[in-house]
């Protein structure tokens, strides 16, 4: 079939491992999709600092890159909000799909980052922006589509998970421990992003929009980081025979009244040793949900790192090509606006 044209924004630990797929897998992928998938075009900040990528398709201006013509489906693993919203924008807005990694912006600009896709018949996909490589967005958005989900609560942020992790079981450090995460690929840039607990605060408010049908933005979630868990409390932790994890939690919330809201935090959490969650070490993730019919599911897996995100991108680039291929489209959105209202209960 007609090649499905790809453009790739960003090209670090995400990025790296996304060009090195698509291309070793280029003939699968191929035939997975019903066409080639190919990569024509790579915007980056410094050209010269990618030998790996074919000098031909690196660009510097990303904005450019989005609006050619030749380009049918955008991939972003750059981060931020700011200029990437003008980039995300503009690509759904000339009806090309949107596949991306960036949660911080998801959780400030879905509304309109929907309307947009909605408005054009582009499709929005970002499997990768919540817990890695474990699917988790796709079960929420579609096979969970006919049930009434109640809570989504879990580890979605792995350098914590990490840190925490360390100083439960080497005694590490709480610098040593991040610099490792750091080294491992698994911090963000800025790693205040995840002490501080707003890179779990945005995925709870992915994860809490997508569950319960309404836009929780990243300043509905009450966010508490892990900066003030101290090695003692750790031990302390220990000898009641709990742990510290850093949770997120989603629920339905219906008042005395019988009106219905939303609740979104991120916060420590001591939980006894003998839970489910006690035993997720590492940058691993999981997240329960709960729904009414379908009861109580466990999502496990590597949560952060280059190879286990750019599966869920590549995943996520899969069905976009395919929805092409067949000339339709993913889940709309259009359908959350009219929830957008609700108020969002704080912790
Ligand atoms: N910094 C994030 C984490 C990367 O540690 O979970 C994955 O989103």
């Amino acid at each position: 079939g007609t090649p499905v044209r790809v453009a790739l924004l960003g090209c670090g630990t995400v990025g790296t491992e996304v060009v090195r797929l698509l291309t070793g897998q280029a003939a699968d992928l191929a035939a997975r999709v019903g066409a080639p998938v190919e990569l024509v075009g790579v915007a980056v900040r410094r050209a010269d600092r990618h030998r790996d990528v074919p000098a031909g398709l690196l660009t510097t201006d990303a904005l450019g890159l989005v609006s050619r013509d030749d380009v049918d489906v955008v991939v972003e693993v750059v981060g931020g909000i700011e200029p990437t919203r003008q980039w995300l924008l503009a690509a759904l807005r000339a009806g090309k799909s949107v596949v991306t990694a960036n949660k911080a912006l998801l959780a400030e600009a879905q509304g309109e980052l929907f309307a947009a896709a909605d408005a054009s018949g582009a499709d929005l996909y970002f499997e990768a922006a919540v817990a890695g490589a474990i699917p988790l967005l796709r079960p929420l958005r579609e096979s969970l589509a006919g049930d009434r989900i109640t809570r989504v609560m879990g580890i979605v942020n792995g350098t914590t998970n990490f840190i925490l992790s360390a100083m439960e079981e080497t005694g590490a450090g709480y610098q040593e421990a991040l610099s490792e995460a750091a080294r491992l690929g698994y911090a963000e840039a800025d790693p205040t992003a995840d002490v501080d607990g707003y890179d779990a605060a945005a995925k709870a408010a992915i994860l809490a929009s997508l569950a319960f049908h309404t836009r929780v933005t990243m300043g509905d979630v009450h966010r508490e980081g892990i900066s003030a868990v101290t090695p003692a409390d750790v031990l302390a932790a220990r000898a009641l025979d709990r742990t510290i994890k850093l949770l997120a939690i989603c629920e339905r919330v219906v008042g005395e009244d019988g009106t219905e809201s939303v609740s979104a935090r991120v916060h420590p959490a001591m939980i006894p040793r003998s839970h489910p969650l006690a035993g997720v070490g590492g940058a691993f993730n999981a997240v329960f949900v709960e729904a009414e019919a379908a009861g109580q599911l466990m999502f496990y897996g590597q949560g952060a790192g280059g190879a286990p995100t750019a599966s869920a991108v590549l995943g996520d680039l899969v069905a976009v090509a395919r929805n092409r291929v067949a000339g339709g489209r993913g889940p709309r959105e259009s359908a959350y606006a009219d929830l957008a209202a609700r108020p969002i209960a704080q912790a």
